[in-house]
């Protein structure tokens, strides 16, 4: 009797809560709720599966998941899209005794309805703010669809492009990932959770995921700790500073203890350390897989580790739900661990609003007001040719006119539509309408009076080459070729690493049978990592690295090649010369016998068949006016620890005919530590948009915070001595100065 009357209590209160919000916080109504569960109906709040309408993982068919839903014993759940499917989920979880809303998570990882760019893509455009933008648009898209949680932004550094997850992310710099990372928590959240166009965001993988062995995906990571917090950390730091409302932990071992089971980095760092509060949810399965790593006997030591450890949420392992219950009662567990996490998981749902209205965000006006909107569309335009990074563009070929009386438009990428959109996209019945591709922008662009040939020329992925000459004679048709080459959608990214990182297939033989026809080719590379295209690189006339960019690929690319963009792009990998340098990276440090130069070999670090410089080094892009750096000057050449700062200035001028924007990048090396250091790190960058035969200083403000490493004990600190500075368009083509830090 008093049960019932404590329940009816809670549902009302928690349904009008909204009017009567100001009476109590949310971690009292927290508690009010959690006095009134049982032990079972806490541990569903832990448990998460996949809807049955998608998979993103190995699945576990076990039993009717409405019915689990009815009896309190899931929480949260992925996969499940759409405001029908969402609400028809939620009124199940309404019919459970206490009514606690579902959570409902979704991949979100390069836009919603609107495909933007892969995000490694979107990180070339170093451009912060369109990045967050971005992600305010997927936010608001996704939450229209009844999605409270992006399972976004992955900010694991990579450093191998054999690593097919190098697509999600920012790239090889913890600063500019760092940035990034902030940037794309603030575009999910928005104006706070409060707000029904905000979703949660999870910050992924936690730790070290892209340092896999190999770049085999799910493998082992073995790191120093001073790599782990120098590179590897950082970026999830700033997502947790900036407010990111959860994090997923990774499937990799870090030293020999998997992520989801790691006591160190789930709570002496991001709990004790970080201070941070909320949500962490395993990866899929990665609780179980804990037995597969050797780490664990059996589930239900899995589930003990995990929850130890600091993993709230278990997705799709199904350890919490079977074996918690029993490890509570016989109390393998440390008292006040479930509650513990069941309130993480709670304060969410009612900051989310969810207590007071469980169904706002099933809207269906509101859903149907996210498809095919046009600003959306036009900001991933605008990302989009922000995102194309242009390497080579000798004798002035591009821009091409629109004018061009024929141009053949060659290879597999041409007409193709949703290999435009790359890994991780939704898809959507009417994708294929709304996706521009590569020939409807490129024909839109042209002037009606010129004419567009076609010819496929061979698969992405096979051995035919039958097509050949049927393209070979359209190229010989034609004033100018564009080619479009690159990886299928399914080439990067989740389990798909790649041990050859080359053009697939026979297109590789496709580029040289259509240079033999003596045209000027504009080669297009449509692809989720950085690929190796030697050949192309030393015969091709003009190449543009295109990656994957979504729905609007064909107006960007036809932007950047007409001229209506100036190319702007700079990648956030380096790119190898061969398979075999990776893993490659700018801020590497140095040997006891470096390599002076590329060529020198005696007795030096390097490659005896091959330079040991990267094909195209961290930060390099070109556009159409090379942009000129004069007066490196520093307002003084030594800093005192404390509050002394100095002006680091340089001018950069536009020296070509076409205005563009350039990012100016400032690097540090710090010559002597008590730990070696990197020959070069990012430490700022600013964008500057500059007229045709425009100069402008950009000044940075340099100060000893951004001379601070990780020593030997961890402790981030600044040791006195020589510094240079470096600033340029790229990590390589740099000017230089010198200054001291002193105590
Ligand atoms: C596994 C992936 O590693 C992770 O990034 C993703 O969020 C989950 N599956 C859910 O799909």
């Amino acid at each position: 009797m008093i049960r019932y009357f404590l329940i009816a209590t809670y549902c009302a209160t928690a349904l009008f809560a909204g009017a009567q919000a100001p009476r109590k916080t949310i971690a009292q109504r927290v508690d009010s709720v959690m006095k009134l569960m049982t032990l079972e109906e806490k541990i569903g709040q832990l448990n998460q599966y996949s809807g049955d309408w998608s998979h993103t993982g190995p699945i576990t068919a076990d039993g009717d998941k409405q019915t689990q839903i009815r009896n309190g014993q899931l929480g949260s759940m992925l996969n499940v899209v759409g405001v029908e499917h969402t609400r028809m989920l939620q009124e199940q979880a309404m019919k459970s005794r206490l009514k606690i809303p579902l959570l409902f998570g979704q991949d979100v990882i390069h836009g919603f309805r609107t495909t933007f760019p892969i995000p490694l893509a979107q990180a070339c455009s170093w451009d912060t703010d369109e990045i967050e933008r971005a992600e305010r648009i997927a936010g608001t898209e996704s939450s229209a669809y009844g999605i409270h949680w992006a399972f976004s932004p992955m900010v694991d550094i990579a450093r191998d492009a054999r690593w097919g997850r190098v697509m999600e992310g920012s790239g090889e710099d913890p600063y500019l990932g760092s940035k990034i990372a902030a940037a794309r928590v603030r575009g999910f959240q928005g104006k706070g959770l409060g707000n029904t166009d905000a979703v949660m965001a999870c910050v992924k993988h936690y730790a070290a995921y892209g340092a896999a062995v190999g770049g085999r995906d799910y493998n082992d990571v073995d790191m120093s700790d001073l790599s782990l917090w120098q590179y590897y950390l950082p970026p999830f730091k700033a997502a947790a500073d900036a407010g990111a409302a959860s994090f997923m932990t990774s499937f990799n071992a870090l030293n020999g203890i998997p992520a989801t089971g790691n006591r160190y980095l789930l709570r002496d760092i991001l709990r004790k350390l970080w201070k941070y509060t909320g949500i962490v949810v395993s990866d899929w399965g990665a609780i179980g897989e804990m037995i597969n790593h050797g780490f664990v006997a059996d589930g239900k030591e899995a589930a003990k580790a995990a929850l130890d450890a600091g993993c709230d949420i278990d997705m799709e392992s199904r350890s919490y739900k079977n074996h918690l219950t029993e490890l509570a009662r016989n109390k393998k567990i440390k008292a006040g661990l479930i509650d513990e996490a069941v309130a993480r998981v709670l304060t969410k749902k009612f900051e989310l609003g969810l207590f007071d209205d469980p169904f706002r965000f099933c809207n269906q006006a509101r859903e149907k007001s996210q498809e095919n909107v046009q600003a959306h569309k036009d900001a991933a335009r605008s990302l989009s040719r922000k995102s194309i990074v242009l390497l080579k563009n000798e004798n002035n070929l591009l821009p091409l006119s629109k004018k061009t009386k024929t141009v053949a438009f060659i290879g597999p990428f041409a007409k193709s539509v949703r290999d435009n959109l790359g890994f991780w996209s939704m898809e959507w019945p009417d994708d294929t309408a709304t996706i521009v591709t590569q020939w409807q922008g490129i024909r839109q662009a042209l002037s009606p009076e010129s004419q567009l040939l076609y010819a496929e020329g061979c698969h992405i992925n096979d051995q035919d080459s039958s097509g050949f000459a049927q393209a070979v004679s359209t190229a010989e048709q034609a004033d100018v070729v564009i080619l479009s080459v690159g990886e299928a959608r399914d080439m990067s990214g989740e389990a798909k690493s790649r041990s050859n990182i080359q053009l697939p297939g026979v297109q590789e033989q496709l580029i040289k049978a259509i240079h033999a026809t003596g045209k000027p080719v504009v080669l297009l590379i449509n692809a989720g990592r950085p690929l190796v295209f030697t050949w192309a690189s030393d015969n091709i006339t003009a190449i543009v690295y295109t990656w994957w960019l979504g729905s609007e690929a064909g107006h960007a690319i036809a932007d950047v090649l007409f001229g209506d963009y100036n190319p702007s792009g700079k990648i956030t990998m380096s790119f190898p010369r061969s398979g075999g340098q990776v893993p490659i990276y700018y801020n590497y440090r140095n040997t006891g016998r470096p390599a002076p130069n590329d060529s020198t070999l005696f007795y030096v670090s390097g490659y005896i068949d091959l330079l040991h410089s990267p094909r195209y080094p961290f930060g390099y892009g070109i556009g159409y006016s090379p942009f000129q750096y004069s007066g490196f000057t520093l307002s003084k050449s030594s800093l005192r620890k404390g509050k002394d700062s100095f002006s680091a200035s340089v001018t950069v001028t536009n020296t070509g005919r076409y205005d563009g924007e350039e990012t100016v990048q400032l690097y540090l090396r710090d010559h002597t530590a008590s730990v070696a250091r990197p020959v070069k790190e990012l430490i700022q960058y600013r964008k500057v948009w500059l007229k045709s035969g425009e100069s402008k200083t950009i000044v940075f403000m340099v100060d000893e915070k951004q001379c601070r490493f990780y020593n030997q004990q961890l402790a981030y600190i600044s040791e006195p001595g020589k510094f240079t500075l470096f600033v340029g368009g790229n990590s390589r083509d740099v000017m230089e100065t010198t200054f001291e830090l002193v105590q």
